[in-house]
């Protein structure tokens, strides 16, 4: 277990007994949150995800396991205690929650009311939130006033008023639209850096998690599959839903169909392979298709070719019809290996992607 998590849960259960039925909604997790990371929590719904969030404030008390917040046993604390370990984690939804009878200033205050601030240090400390989030003209608006992403700058505020260390998001911007979705995470990010704050981000976008989060968890049936740091896990997953959602979030998957359709019209031989190659770092492609003809006159077709900045490091993935002789072909493929670039060849009949 790591000495700088912030967040430790070992061994968590949480099972639901509804009308005769049993629910494992959370199955044996284990989830370290070391302090400053934005951690990435994936899955389909109903994988558990919201569950085991829950758990960490202690909204959901765990059937069976162990929970540590800020090197606190959670699971001890009682009344006060419980109240004032639950002001340091800050929690968003998809739906804002905002009382639509207050004003955005109110709004911000109401977790204030139980604080020893005055008045006066009460009204500095919503102007000050309202301005960190972008918001200061909108005060003295009611919530109807505003759009979804301003809605949700509020409760980002709101949930900032208590200066929490965590702050749990779970599928805050799933309402919102492309644009305003980028606007709210990159809030997020600086808030992050400017304030320290660690967060949870759960999503069921890859895209999400991929503009933002240092550390991914990817969630199925209660359990956590696979979980690592956000280069190796898009550079090398090795489950097949973590393939899934990250081929979503690319967007390959669509443009795999494409090429398959194309190359089963033009049809390959011995002298030509359909090749995906994958490279993390700043190997570029074009350099890499020329070094192969100059070497082995293998010539690379690119059909298709992305490159994604993750965390300031580049991650490429191209797909390339490569034609030559077959035991060039060989010495091509081998040369791409010894240059540390991921190589898979493609079978158009298999619609599994690598
Ligand atoms: N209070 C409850 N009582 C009974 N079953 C529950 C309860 N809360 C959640 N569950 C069940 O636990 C499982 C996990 O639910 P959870 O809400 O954690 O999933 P999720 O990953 O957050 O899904 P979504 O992406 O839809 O929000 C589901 O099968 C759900 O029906
Ligand atoms: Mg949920």
């Amino acid at each position: 277990m790591s000495k700088d998590a912030i967040i430790q849960l070992k061994d968590v259960d949480v099972t639901f007994h509804n009308k005769g039925q049993t629910v494992e909604a959370v199955k044996d997790v284990s989830l370290d949150v070391e302090r400053g990371d934005i951690y990435g929590v994936v899955g389909y719904s109903g994988a558990g995800k919201s569950t085991l969030v829950r758990v960490i404030n202690r909204l959901q008390q765990p059937t069976a396991g162990q929970v540590t917040v800020n090197g606190q046993n959670i699971l001890t604390l009682n009344g006060k205690k419980l109240r004032q370990a639950r002001t340091k984690i800050g929690m968003i939804f998809q739906h804002f929650n905002l009382m639509n009878a207050r004003t955005i200033a109110d709004n911000v205050d109401y977790p204030l009311k139980g604080s020893k601030l005055s008045r006066t240090e009460r009204k500095e400390k919503v102007a000050r939130l309202l301005d960190l989030v972008g918001l200061s003209e909108k005060a003295n608006d009611y919530p109807a006033q505003l759009s979804g992403g301003q809605k949700q700058r509020v409760a980002i505020a709101r949930a900032l008023a208590n200066d929490p260390e965590i702050l749990i998001s779970d599928e805050a911007t799933s309402a919102l639209d492309p644009k305003t979705t980028s606007a709210i995470l990159e809030l997020l990010k600086q808030l992050n850096k400017d304030l320290g704050l660690t967060v949870v981000l759960i999503t069921h976008e890859m895209d999400a998690v991929k503009e933002i989060c240092n550390k991914v968890a990817v969630m199925e049936n209660g359990k956590i599959i696979e979980r690592g740091d956000l280069l190796t896990i898009f550079s090398q997953p090795k489950e097949k839903l973590t393939r899934d959602f990250i081929n979503t979030a690319t967007q390959i998957d669509q443009a795999l169909e494409k090429i398959y359709k194309q190359v089963g019209d033009l049809g390959l031989d011995d002298h030509h392979r359909l090749i995906q190659l994958k490279y993390v770092g700043a190997s570029t492609d074009a350099p890499l298709i020329t070094e192969l003809f100059k070497r082995y006159q293998v010539v690379s077709n690119i059909l298709y070719g992305n490159v994604e900045i993750l965390q300031d490091t580049p991650l490429g993935n191209l797909v390339v019809v490569m034609a030559g002789e077959p035991d060039q072909l060989d010495r091509a493929w081998q040369y791409c290996r010894d240059a540390g670039i991921q190589v898979a060849q493609l079978d158009p009949h298999d619609s599994e992607v690598a």
